[in-house]
């Protein structure tokens, strides 16, 4: 059984941390090799993924700590450029862990795809007439992915919509598709130009556009946590906590930067894991648009009956464990096989957890002493290494650049020259 709780975990060395996480998740020795660049995604591989490849790029691939899901404890892939979100979202998860650590559902694995039909005389018959074709439309599309449908996923419902445009009225057929472990694009792009034709005969229109909609706010997932009280700094910061959700809550401007927050946790598993990181911000940014049409935060926060905080968080979470680039670069291979989830579901709900800690360790930071300290310390980090520190060096220049308040390259190469007495 994997422990999550990995104290020192951050003094070892990095193949140390890659061998305890191997062992943690019962991966045999060596399994966790890929994450070696010089093991990574190759060439070759590359060059089978997309077009024109010159080159590779590696990004710093972590894993936070003290997760528990459901009461199973996990540690969780993060790919990111952005110092302290690993050990902030590890911060927040320890947290967590003192009442329970995080709950997670979710809803189907529906997506939609949708066909635009237009120039249809009477768009209101129009709708009418596509919906009493339902059983056909659907039959039709299903016999696109028969696999799918073996697995018992398929064509779940119909649905018909008219919008009012600049350029005339539309009637927008939407397929909704239990698309199982699928991220799901292919399967119902393919379903809905197989379609488009019959659909807009029925219609009496011409069809245009057949895509999925990245609005996926039929594949929901959602998680919720406590947040001991006292762990969390006291009562006061539970309250101001509070305050700085509501305020992303009402503030659209607030809101972008409280989301970006919670991006931050996700992107960087949806992105360890090989699935598309722009669906993922497509559907979130468009699922925080609440019902009077205003952008908002997508979490929220509330103190309990016990003055602890309560925080939750819902988005549509379109990721998968088959196809794509989850199947085929070995990075994510990995990633998934530290995960090891039981099906996409639980792969969605993996990282929605990780948004709401995210979320909560920089609202945290923000309702007390502010995020620069932790992020300089970090940032620190960066600026002691470009200026050619290493070894002990490193923490002694981090030190002291954190101490005179001066993050930056010129200080710290004083510094460095300081303390190689060549300064
Ligand atoms: C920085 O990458 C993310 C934050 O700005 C999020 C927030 O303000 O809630 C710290």
């Amino acid at each position: 059984m994997t422990s999550s709780r990995l104290p020192g975990f951050r003094d070892l060395s990095v193949e140390e941390r890659r061998a305890a996480t191997a062992e943690q998740v019962g991966v045999a020795a060596g399994g966790l090799d890929v994450l070696d660049p010089a093991r990574g995604l190759s060439l070759d591989q590359a060059d089978h993924m997309i077009e024109n490849v010159v080159g590779v790029m590696g990004l710093p691939f972590g894993v936070a700590t003290n997760f528990t899901i459901n009461g199973r404890d996990v540690l969780v892939p993060m790919v990111t450029e952005e110092p302290s979100v690993v050990a902030a979202a590890s911060n927040s998860a320890r947290i967590a862990r003192v009442r329970g650590g995080f709950f997670t559902s979710s809803s189907a694995p529906l997506m939609q795809a949708q066909i635009q039909v237009l120039d249809t005389v009477d768009p209101a018959g129009a709708r009418v007439r596509l919906l009493e074709a339902r059983d056909e439309l659907i039959a039709a599309a299903d016999e696109q992915d028969p696999a799918l449908v073996a697995a018992g996923g398929g064509v779940h419902d119909l649905v018909v919509r008219l919008v009012e445009s600049r350029a005339g009225t539309y009637v927008v057929a939407h397929l909704v598709v239990d698309v199982r472990d699928a991220m799901g694009a292919n399967a119902v792009n393919t379903m809905a130009e197989a379609l488009a034709q019959r659909a807009g005969e029925i219609a009496g229109g011409r069809t245009l556009l057949r895509i999925l909609t990245n609005k996926a706010d039929m594949r929901l997932a959602r998680a919720r946590a406590v947040f001991d009280a006292e762990s969390l700094g006291g009562p006061e910061v539970v309250d101001d906590i509070v305050h700085a959700a509501a305020l992303a809550e009402s503030d659209p401007y607030r809101a972008a930067t409280h989301n970006k927050g919670i991006m931050n946790g996700i992107t960087a598993v949806v992105l360890a894991t090989g699935n598309d990181t722009r669906a993922v911000e497509a559907g979130a940014h468009s699922h925080a648009v609440d019902h009077r049409g205003r952008y908002a935060a997508l979490s929220h926060f509330e103190k309990d009956a016990e003055g602890h905080l309560s925080g939750v968080l819902e988005l549509p979470m379109p990721v998968g464990l088959v196809g794509g680039a989850t199947k085929v670069h070995p990075v994510a291979r990995a990633a998934v096989e530290i995960l090891s989830p039981r099906d996409a579901r639980q792969l969605a709900e993996v990282v929605v957890a990780a948004g709401l800690a995210q979320n909560l360790a920089a609202l945290r930071a923000l309702a007390t002493e502010g995020i620069q300290r932790g992020h300089m310390s970090l940032h620190a980090r960066n600026v002691a290494v470009s200026a050619g520190a290493t070894g002990d060096e490193i923490a002694k220049v981090v030190a002291r650049l954190v101490q005179d308040r001066a993050v930056r390259a010129d200080h710290a190469e004083t510094v460095l020259a300081e303390l190689r007495g060549t300064g």
